[in-house]
């Protein structure tokens, strides 16, 4: 991704129809009202959502939570039974897929076998009928962009998986597209080539600014790449914030749940007289009195040491390099607790343990977040 401030003037954002000198180079999606049912299947039963121009958003949640099915409804590509979707300030609820601006990337490369990666480069300015010189303009473009100018003439067949979906993603950018639409782009890759793509998408952002819709159920991915995070969960949104806010105020106990790794510790209990109160662990808390009350603690605020007032065993110890995953057993509970360096105790050592005040979350019988004094 070499010389890109000198590149950055390249590039416009705006769709080829559309686009002129005062056209801002991003776009925004406006999305109201949307409904999605697939027979008796309610699949989105109602959303908004507004994604604003540059922004790098996230969609992440569970498999089956439709994600996919909405990003397919703003690129036009799967019929809507309800609301309204715009992009670029115009009505585009009922265009075609190739009038509405934007670019997509699939999970499945979805590469032309027989044709190079030139080729599959221009192929879609080539169906839109540009002239031969900006087809090879563009593409030239987008080659030095994703690092695949030595590549250009090699076949899909003849690729590593990293490079075929940087192809992917380079057929998406030679439309120049207001807005980029991507469904798990990285999810067939190893672990090390999604971290490198994952990088180098992030730099194209900061390069390009176009609008980007990401689809993902990697919470990792999310928190990395997002200007702001819509977790989902069964065709509704739960939240939507900054990586920050998702991670730190968690709004439902499913975004709590969903994001952070390791898993955030979870205890059903109940408050009485100013304490969280279960078997076992009876803890402060400054909230009102409540039949059913969820306590969670984040692995990483768990506090281990010999003056805390929880006891329990070392069950499990799993090295991470910097950090070890601690997992300690206590009056029928498990919790983990996520320290620095080399674990110093052993399986079967006694710990003590306790919470932490000012880092506690508590979530109410309808999953929702309920605020701590
Ligand atoms: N054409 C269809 N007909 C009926 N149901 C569908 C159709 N397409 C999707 N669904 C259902 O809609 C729900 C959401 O699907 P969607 O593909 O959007 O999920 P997703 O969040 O992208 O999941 P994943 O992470 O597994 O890709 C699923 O329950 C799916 O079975
Ligand atoms: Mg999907």
């Amino acid at each position: 991704m070499g010389a890109r401030s000198s590149r950055r003037a390249c590039w416009s954002t705006g769709s080829a129809s559309t686009r002129n000198a005062e056209s801002p180079p991003v776009s925004r999606v406006h999305i109201q009202g949307l409904q999605i049912r697939y027979g008796d299947v309610e699949v989105i039963p109602q959303l908004d959502l507004d994604v604003q121009p540059g922004e790098f958003l996230v969609l992440l949640g569970p498999s089956g939570c439709g994600k996919s099915t909405l990003l397919h409804s703003i690129a036009g590509l799967n019929p809507i039974s309800g609301g309204r979707i715009d992009i670029g300030g115009q009505d585009m609820t009922h265009a075609e897929p190739s009038q509405r601006g934007v670019g997509m990337v699939f999970q499945s490369y979805a590469l032309y076998p027989h044709l190079s990666v030139r080729d599959n480069l221009g192929f879609p300015l080539r169906m839109a009928g540009l002239p031969k010189p900006q087809i090879a303009e563009r593409v030239a473009k987008a080659a030095a962009m994703l690092q695949l100018e030595a590549l250009l003439e090699r076949r899909p067949g003849q690729l590593s998986g990293g490079q075929r979906q940087r192809v992917a993603i380079g057929r998406a950018l030679v439309r120049e597209a207001q807005v980029l639409l991507l469904d798990e782009p990285l999810s067939n890759l190893d672990a090390k080539l999604r971290a490198e793509l994952r990088r180098e998408l992030k730099l194209l952002h900061t390069q390009l600014r176009n609008t980007m819709v990401y689809v993902t159920h990697d919470q990792v991915e999310a928190m990395t790449l997002a200007t702001r995070i819509v977790v989902m969960n069964q065709g509704r949104i739960e939240q939507i914030g900054t990586p920050a806010q998702v991670y730190d105020t968690p709004a439902t106990r499913h975004v709590a749940a969903f994001v952070g790794s390791p898993t955030i510790n979870l205890v059903d209990g109940a408050v009485h007289g100013g304490c969280f109160d279960v078997p076992g662990l009876v803890w402060p808390l400054a909230t009102a009195d409540a039949a059913a009350l969820t306590l969670g603690v984040r692995p990483e605020d768990l506090i281990v040491g010999h003056d805390q007032p929880l006891q329990g065993t070392v069950e499990l110890v799993e090295p991470l390099g910097s950090q070890h995953l601690l997992w300690i057993a206590s009056a029928g509970r498990r919790w983990s607790a996520l320290l620095p360096g080399p674990a110093q105790v052993g399986l079967g050592d006694t710990v003590r343990f306790g919470l932490p005040a000012q880092r506690l979350h508590a979530f109410g019988p309808d999953g929702r977040r309920v605020p701590l004094a």
